[in-house]
């Protein structure tokens, strides 16, 4: 087993750490503040390749490895988890299943321009009676000359706002359960796709979230992704990915917790001596710290596995139960560390705890991802 990384793996995360310090950074708290979109953010995160960043040269990627992609998430996250939502939708939702399941069309057509962060995807799965039950899509879709009919509701959809594709999985066939399930993808701007107001959410405020509706909206048929049937495959297979990058937010968010904590007890004095030289603060860094590195080890795991062309369904479930977990308790301890400090929106660290919060939401919750390691485990 080599826990070295690869000189390029450094690099990589190297230049995350470097660009969320000096570029995401001065403008999280505001953007937070106030739910402001990240655009310039996102531009230059497309212009070093952080938004296609598994996608392979010929479709304008940057060709990179999961680990590394687990890398630099971590290194964003720690600074801004909204950024890294963004980042992962569009890196592991968007272009990963487009690479691996698109047409010749859709890869040159769609890929290309989200592989270099020109374009912005969305994942729309979710609906208001579909959320962790995610067969039950009340989306429908039926075919009409060349073309097919997309008529329904999709919620809580990241860069639902924002998003130039989308992603939109439909029921094109009731009597077919999950096997008549579809997915599209829908272009912003098509007639009878329209969106409900921004959520007003209580953490990753500067990413944006709302629902999506369609009302006879017209699809060409050649936006079909993979095939007739194949949506609700498309789907599952394109989570298992997505939740690497959600245990990788979450990993960044704890040891965003940690670092802050490190340092404020290095300064903050009590009982005649800095806060980090009492054992009741020892033991609260020593215990976030050994759940961070755990929490990273299954997420650099599950991530090793897909670059090796393994099986990963359920480490990546395990990376992010687990990450998602100790993202929230390092947040909480965090603001205790901090005391009165922690809960006050000056000092930062409450932050942590609002963002943190969705990683056990969100790409399945903490109860999908005991139903999916629960079921792999069973099938030994
Ligand atoms: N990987 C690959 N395939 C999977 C899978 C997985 N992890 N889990 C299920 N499947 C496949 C099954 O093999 C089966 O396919 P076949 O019939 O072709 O063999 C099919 O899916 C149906 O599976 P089940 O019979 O097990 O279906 P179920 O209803 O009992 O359970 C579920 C399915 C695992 C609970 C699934 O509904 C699920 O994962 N739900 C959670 C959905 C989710 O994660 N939503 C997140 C929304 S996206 C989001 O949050 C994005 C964002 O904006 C940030």
């Amino acid at each position: 087993m080599n826990f070295e990384f690869t000189e390029e793996q450094l690099m990589i995360q190297q230049t995350a750490r470097e660009f969320a310090e000096s570029e995401i950074a001065p403008t999280a708290v505001e953007r937070d503040k106030i739910a402001e979109f990240p655009y310039e953010i996102v531009k230059k995160l497309g212009e070093l390749g952080f938004m296609g960043m598994m996608v392979s040269p010929q479709y304008d990627g940057a060709g990179l490895d999961t680990v590394s992609y687990v890398l630099a998430m971590i290194e964003i996250s720690k600074v801004d988890a909204s950024v890294g939502v963004i980042m992962s939708v569009n890196n592991s939702l968007v272009c990963y299943g487009l690479e691996k399941w698109g047409s010749d069309y859709i890869k040159e057509t769609y890929l290309k321009p989200l592989a270099k962060g020109e374009k912005l995807g969305a994942f729309a799965l979710s609906e208001p009676e579909a959320g962790s039950d995610a067969t039950k899509q009340h989306t429908t879709a039926y075919k009409e000359g060349d073309s097919w009919v997309i008529n329904g509701m999709k919620n809580w959809i990241t860069n639902g706002l924002n998003a130039d594709y989308h992603l939109v999985v439909t029921q094109s066939d009731k009597d077919k359960g999950h096997h008549g399930i579809t997915t599209f993808l829908v272009e912003k701007g098509t007639p009878g796709f329209g969106h409900g107001v921004k959520e007003d959410k209580l953490g990753i405020r500067s990413s944006d979230t709302c629902s999506l509706t369609f009302e006879n909206c017209k699809v060409p048929e050649k936006n079909i992704v993979w095939e007739v049937g194949k949506g609700f495959n498309f789907a599952m297979n394109t989570l298992n990915g997505g939740r690497i990058g959600i245990a990788a937010q979450a990993c960044g968010i704890a040891e965003g917790a940690l670092d802050a904590s490190k340092k404020y007890a290095k300064v903050r004095k009590a009982f005649g001596t800095e806060i980090a030289n009492l054992q009741a603060i020892q033991f609260k860094l020593a215990d976030m710290a050994v759940k961070v590195e755990a929490a990273k080890l299954l997420t650099l795991e599950a991530a090793a596995l897909k670059d090796a062309g393994k099986k990963y369904v359920k480490e990546a479930a395990m990376a992010k139960l687990y990450a998602s977990k100790v993202a929230v308790e390092c947040a909480l301890e965090s603001i205790q560390i901090h005391g009165g400090y922690g809960y006050v929106r000056e000092y930062l660290v409450e932050r942590f705890l609002r963002d943190a919060k969705i990683t056990e939401i969100y790409e399945g919750t903490s109860e999908i991802q005991r139903v999916v390691i629960a079921r792999e485990l069973l099938k030994d």
